[in-house]
């Protein structure tokens, strides 16, 4: 048996959900991405008679949002951790831990949906083609992932020596390694779907901002891993999320790349 990433998982060492504030951090990433998740959803078809798995849901609003304003008929929520999802008619919420060999939701969707989940898993490739499996003919699997915009030839800002840090810090504890997203087509392509396509969403950093926000939490409750690069200390940290605050921030957020694939019509159904 190979061992795993030190941290653990994602929700063990590094954002476990019983942390006061973590529903209000997944929540400050939804409200700065969920406009452009449900506006790809939708042009890709999600409507009435859709029957959706959303994965990883984490607080539900893509599920809340797929139900009551593209009205698809149902959506299993699907995560490790349920505690955010609350009930709703036409949503069903499961409790489970997707790279788990009993992940078996025993039916096909028209939609299943991923977003900011398969980054952190160090199983992804295996997960992919299994999502792709709960895929009926003619529906559309969506991967959501984040893309890092700091590249070696950056500015050095507060800001980007906190990212650097951060992803770094995730990689060498959790596992969560966002090199392997701009790939995505390919791995979609790979597992069997067809009429692939991406796109990348950059929300602006401004002060005050949802995403803005988000990274400061996300920075609060990574710092352990941040400060374990080597790459910044406490005060780096502070200093950064004053500067993501002030009217010096100037600075490219990490985007979001959406990738997504349709199952032929004339695949095998199960
Ligand atoms: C960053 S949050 C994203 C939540 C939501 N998809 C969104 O975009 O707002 C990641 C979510 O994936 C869940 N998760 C992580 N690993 C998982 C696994 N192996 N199986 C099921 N859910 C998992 C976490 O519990 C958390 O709710």
């Amino acid at each position: 048996m190979t061992a795993g990433p030190p941290g653990g998982r994602y929700g063990e060492a590094v954002f476990p959900p019983g942390q006061a504030g973590e529903g209000e951090r997944i929540d400050f990433g939804a409200l700065a991405y969920d406009d452009v998740t449900m506006a790809r959803l939708r042009a890709l078809g999600a409507g009435p008679g859709w029957q959706c798995l959303d994965v990883g849901a984490g607080t539900g609003t893509v599920a809340r949002r797929l139900l009551e304003e593209a009205g698809v008929a149902g959506v299993l929520a699907v995560d490790r951790d349920v505690r955010f999802l609350g009930e709703r008619p036409g949503l069903e919420v499961l409790r489970a831990d997707v790279t788990g060999p009993d992940f078996a939701p025993g039916r096909r969707f028209r939609l299943v949906h991923a977003r900011f989940v398969l980054m952190h898993l160090p199983e992804r490739e295996r997960v992919v083609a299994a999502l792709a499996e709960h895929v009926e003919p003619g529906g559309v699997l969506v991967l959501s992932d984040a893309v890092d915009l700091t590249s070696d030839r950056a500015p050095r800002t507060p800001y980007a020596d906190a990212m650097r840090a951060m992803w770094q810090g995730l990689r060498a504890t959790i596992g969560t390694d966002v090199s392997w997203v701009p790939s995505y087509p390919q791995v979609l392509r790979a597992a069997g779907l067809g009429s692939v396509a991406a796109e990348v969403h950059v929300p602006p950093l401004v002060p005050g901002s949802p995403i803005s926000r988000f990274w400061a939490d996300t920075w609060e409750r990574s710092r352990a891993a941040m400060l374990g690069t080597g790459l910044v200390d406490d005060a780096a940290v502070d200093a950064a999320v004053r500067y993501l605050d002030s009217a010096e921030c100037a600075a490219l957020s990490a985007g979001m790349l959406t990738a997504w694939g349709r199952k032929p019509e004339d695949a095998a159904r199960g």
